[in-house]
């Protein structure tokens, strides 16, 4: 398993100072610099021990169920005339990519000594992978969501609770991602030695974007292998996935950023359009600004103050976007699409009818952009379907035409 792999020779990785290009680093309280700092200084050297590496593949393999399949989609690839890979990242054990992480982050936790772990979620995904590794090692758990979200996803509210992890709703702001991580960091401030803080996107300050986008690496380590296996080619034309703070998207670029011939295309959540004041399309509307610790591209007011995001999505619902993907969109490496709330409702019920899947609404905004893209026969597209839909349920109830 690739997780240590040398980058230092990438221009979209991150370099040693903990930048993608201009975006990312650590503007931390000073309170939490021990805790950051440790972890700057550990996190490679553990994941490139040998017995780290095994204990990670050992449980992604029994425990999480990996590899996940790509499955050639034959009638989604019908309708818009391309090959059409889905990775099925929803059949990961708990039902996204999140998991992946969650593994990689409560192993680094314990040979760093902590007992006590704190995370935030907003769609629960993370939540309930962050409560899943902690039941499995047997640590305590605190988990902050925003009280919007604890309505919108009550499924996995219920998920987690079940899983022995306590949940604090966050109610500031617009009760939702970003307020619960900010309550967060609070936590950890206020509890810096005995407790890790699991980030559950490729956001936050250095190392997190780089580690989380390491363990979550291995989606496209895989791709690699099984788009070999099924095509000749390791090499999609092109490469999609919907991003909110950018951990599905991450993996699924992670060993392909520095391979021209392979389209990166990111999907934003467009919420009810880009410009109606609800949305979540950080890189169409957002300006250079600093948002839990790290130097990125946000939506905020022309005197700085960040503007409440809006999407149908919980998951993307998320003003910032992590500084890789900042990166990737700056340097034009990687093509930004937004898709709205309603696009994302349409495309998860026709990937439901077509190919008998029902995804989750982040996942939908990926599957919603295939329309747009100018995809011919012979193209090669493999879509990351980073969940399942099941925690979605009462939204696609709700919206259904009768
Ligand atoms: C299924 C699913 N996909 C995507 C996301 C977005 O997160 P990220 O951009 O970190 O992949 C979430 C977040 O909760 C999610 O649950």
């Amino acid at each position: 398993m690739d997780i240590a792999i040398d980058t230092s020779k990438s221009k979209y990785h991150v370099d040693e100072n903990g930048y993608y290009g201009r975006f990312g680093g650590a503007y931390i309280p000073e309170m939490l610099y021990p805790n950051v700092e440790e972890l700057q200084r550990r996190y490679m050297e553990v994941l490139k021990d040998p017995a780290f590496q095994a204990e990670f593949e050992d449980l992604l393999k029994n425990y999480v169920g990996r590899p996940s399949p790509l499955y050639l989609a034959k009638r989604l690839s019908e309708k818009y005339g391309a090959k059409i890979f889905l990775k099925r990242e929803d059949l990961n054990h708990t039902g996204a990519h999140k998991v992946n992480n969650t593994i990689g982050q409560i192993l680094l936790a314990k040979r760093l000594g902590k007992n006590r772990i704190i995370a935030e979620t907003g769609a629960g995904q993370h939540g309930v992978a962050t409560a899943t590794v902690c039941a499995l090692m047997g640590m305590e758990c605190v988990v902050y969501m925003g009280s919007i979200d604890i309505e919108r996803q009550a499924p996995n509210v219920a998920r987690m609770k079940m899983l022995g992890a306590t949940v604090v709703p966050a109610t500031s702001g617009s009760k939702t991602l970003k307020d619960a991580t900010n309550e967060a960091i609070r936590d950890w401030i206020n509890n810096p030695v005995d407790t890790h803080y699991i980030l559950g996107t490729a956001a936050g300050p250095h190392p997190y974007p780089d580690m989380v986008a390491r363990f979550q690496s291995v989606i496209s380590e895989e791709i690699k292998k099984q788009l070999k296996e099924h095509t000749g080619n390791e090499n999609p034309n092109y490469l999609v996935a919907c991003i909110g703070g950018g951990s599905n998207a991450a993996g699924t670029y992670f060993h392909y950023v520095d391979v021209p011939e392979v389209k990166i295309v990111a999907v934003e959540a467009g919420g009810k359009g880009v410009h109606s004041g609800f949305s979540a399309a950080t890189t169409q509307l957002g300006k250079i600004g600093i948002i839990h610790a790290s130097k990125t591209l946000l939506m905020q007011t022309d005197d700085g103050q960040i503007v409440e995001p809006h999407s149908i999505s919980a998951g993307l619902d998320y003003p910032g976007i992590g500084p890789m993907h900042a990166h990737l969109f700056e340097s034009g490496r990687g093509l930004f699409l937004s898709a709205t709330d309603d696009e994302a409702l349409a495309a998860a019920y026709e990937l439901s009818l077509l190919e008998g899947i029902i995804p989750a609404m982040e996942s939908a905004h990926a599957l919603a952009k295939l329309k747009d893209l100018p995809l011919k026969p012979e193209d090669v597209v493999v879509l990351c379907l980073s969940g399942r839909g099941d925690k979605d349920l009462n939204t696609y109830i709700a919206n259904m035409k009768k």
